[in-house]
């Protein structure tokens, strides 16, 4: 079956029971044993759940992995990829990464005797550099966040197998459409659910998704013990979401590449960072390594400072003002300000998060009431400026 037909099809085949096309939601806390010490297919519903069961078969078949499993957030699932880690070993995780990676990394992980370096995954050799004998994982996006850089995926697992390490990608921008790093050698790849797989800025969740069956039981077990798992309401609307995945994604990166185009010969924008376009760095290596399309997600820097790209957030009508991103609706916000506001800001200086960055998540309305919206809001911040 190809994807399309998978994201429809696997984890959703009809209710055994009623022969309903659309899978019951299961909301029972514990399910009745055959007997005492005998288990039946689910016990505890921290510890399996139907709802959530179907979901993570629809994620296991779209990311090519062996299994997957589905959390509370995002965040969660990245916590319980990092919770393999012990004292001592050491993560590399690229420069461009979510704020809420970044924070995760710095305040908990090194007060848990962990060593975190961030170097650019998109310089192979400074980021090798960087890594260490105890290195235990290597963590990147691609494309990553705010700056939408692109990573070389498969030389990234490389150099992790190389050194003993992991490869985890967190492709939550990417989406399994454009991007299937399990396929590129990774060991590890993650969503926020929050964002494009449920698609309607109406659930909160996450996944991690490996093509090794005893990595699974590992992570499986962390997940068990610690509890971070992804309720049914939730796991409905993931299951939901994914059945128009490939559409709305595809939708969602036409318009994203006609408005980064337009952007581009804005003569009030320094500069556009979106990898569907020529001239950007990862430009070579995302045609390779993303199928057909560049995402919906982009950003760009004002000419100018701090004030004149809060302007611009603050004057779109459609584009709202929000953090998150994946959705039908189109957001804007201003990283230095919201979504990277957690990075010490040195760090965000460092990185090449500029006070007149924007970031954009492309959504599902017509390309023309976008870039009128944008055009308004740019003509707003060169009046007052
Ligand atoms: C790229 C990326 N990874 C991880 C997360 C964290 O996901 P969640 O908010 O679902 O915990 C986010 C949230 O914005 C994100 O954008």
């Amino acid at each position: 079956m190809r994807f399309r037909t998978r994201a429809i099809h696997v984890g959703n085949e009809r209710d055994p029971q009623t022969g309903a096309v659309v899978r019951p939601i299961h909301l029972a806390a514990t399910y009745i044993q055959p007997g005492a010490g005998e288990w039946g297919e689910f016990d505890y519903a921290r510890s399996g759940n139907p709802t959530r069961a179907a979901v993570e078969a629809t994620l296991a078949s779209l990311e090519s992995g062996a299994g997957a499993l589905a959390f509370s957030s995002g965040m969660a699932a990245i916590h319980c990829a990092t919770m393999l880690l012990e004292p001592g070993d050491h993560v590399l995780a690229g420069t461009d990464i979510y704020g809420g990676t970044y924070r995760l990394l710095h305040r908990i992980l090194d007060s848990a005797g962990i060593g975190v370096t961030l170097a650019p995954s998109t310089d192979l050799e400074a980021f090798e550099a960087a890594a260490r004998p105890e290195t235990k994982l290597i963590w990147v996006e691609s494309p990553g966040n705010p700056l939408m850089s692109i990573t070389d995926l498969a030389a990234c697992a490389e150099l992790a197998h190389r050194r003993g390490a992991m490869l985890g990608v967190d492709s939550t921008f990417a989406t399994p459409v454009l991007t299937r790093p399990l396929e590129l050698g990774a060991d590890i790849v993650m969503h926020s659910a929050t964002k494009y797989l449920g698609g309607h800025s109406d659930v909160l969740g996450g996944a991690l998704v490996v093509n090794d069956r005893e990595l699974y039981d590992r992570l499986y077990f962390i997940q068990n013990a610690t509890g971070a798992v992804m309720g049914p309401l939730e796991a409905f609307l993931c299951s939901r979401g994914i059945k128009t995945l490939e559409l709305r994604v595809r939708e969602q990166c036409r318009t994203a590449a006609r408005l980064a185009e337009l952007l581009a010969a804005d003569p009030r924008v320094a500069r556009v960072l979106y990898p569907g376009l020529p001239g950007h760095p990862g430009h070579e290596i995302a045609t390779r390594q993303m199928d057909g399309a560049f995402g919906a997600m982009l950003s760009f820097e004002v000419a100018g400072d701090f004030l004149a790209a809060k302007t611009v957030v603050e004057s779109t009508r459609l584009f709202q003002l929000a953090v998150s991103l994946g959705a039908v609706e189109s957001l804007i916000e201003q990283p230095a300000a919201m979504s990277h506001a957690s990075y010490a800001p040195a760090d965000r200086a460092a990185h090449g998060i500029s006070d007149g960055l924007i970031r954009l998540s492309v959504g599902l309305e017509a390309f023309e009431d976008l870039r009128d919206d944008l055009g308004q809001a740019l003509a707003k911040a060169t009046e007052s400026s």
